[in-house]
């Protein structure tokens, strides 16, 4: 997993619950990097899972609620640090189906070792898009955040359910509306 994921991470806890949470978590993850990340760095995905498992222990927030407010923050940090990929895209549902294979390509360039999960477009409308999410690391959340943000960035009103086909969160279907409520399978 990449350092700014870590970094941005960590400048999160800190706004959100404070610099003493930041050094609680740090001190109780047992860190091989001890903690020391850049953001170009590249470092083992365990040690985001024990940060947010002892940040979910310390302020008693569900690890899903966590990992969906980071998606909603880190998001920001996508639309500040990479403008022109936004400005690729007129329309939310033209942005999320292509991730897979454009975005996430140039992100590979740009992110040496990045880990990247994987999309595959079931079904896409101009208004309904059903894709399915595969990753072993499971950060189905951060992505609904991801994506419920896309939507807000173009001024457009979303609605998006998932379904869990892996228990694990391994593999999910994301059902994507642009309008309430309408999503019809
Ligand atoms: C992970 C970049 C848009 C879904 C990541 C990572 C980067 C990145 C750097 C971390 C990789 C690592 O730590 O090794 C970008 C950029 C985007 C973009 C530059 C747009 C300009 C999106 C969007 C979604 C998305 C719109 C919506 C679903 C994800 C997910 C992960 C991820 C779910 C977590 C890794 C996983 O689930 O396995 N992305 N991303 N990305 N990205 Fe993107």
């Amino acid at each position: 997993m990449k350092g700014i994921v870590f970094t941005e991470f960590l400048e999160m806890v800190e706004e959100k619950f404070g610099i003493e949470v930041v050094d609680h978590i740090l001190n109780e993850s047992k860190l091989q990097s001890e903690g020391i990340y850049t953001s170009v760095g590249t470092y083992d995905f365990i040690e985001m899972q024990s940060l947010l498992i002892n940040l979910s222990k310390k302020v008693a927030i569900p690890l899903d609620d966590l990992i969906y407010s980071y998606g909603l923050y880190f998001f920001n940090t996508l639309t500040k640090v990479h403008p022109g990929i936004f400005a690729l895209y007129k329309d939310p549902i033209e942005l999320l189906s292509s991730i897979e294979n454009h975005i996430h390509v140039q992100v590979r360039k740009l992110y040496p070792g990045a880990e990247l999960p994987t999309f595959k477009i079931e079904k896409k409308t101009e208004d309904q898009l059903e894709i399915l999410y595969f990753s072993e690391r499971a950060m189905y959340m951060f992505a609904k955040a991801l994506m419920e943000k896309t939507f807000e960035h173009y001024d457009q009103a979303s609605k998006i359910r998932l379904e869990k086909i892996e228990n694990n969160g391994t593999k999910v279907r994301f059902l994507i509306s642009k309008k309430y409520g309408t999503y019809q399978k």
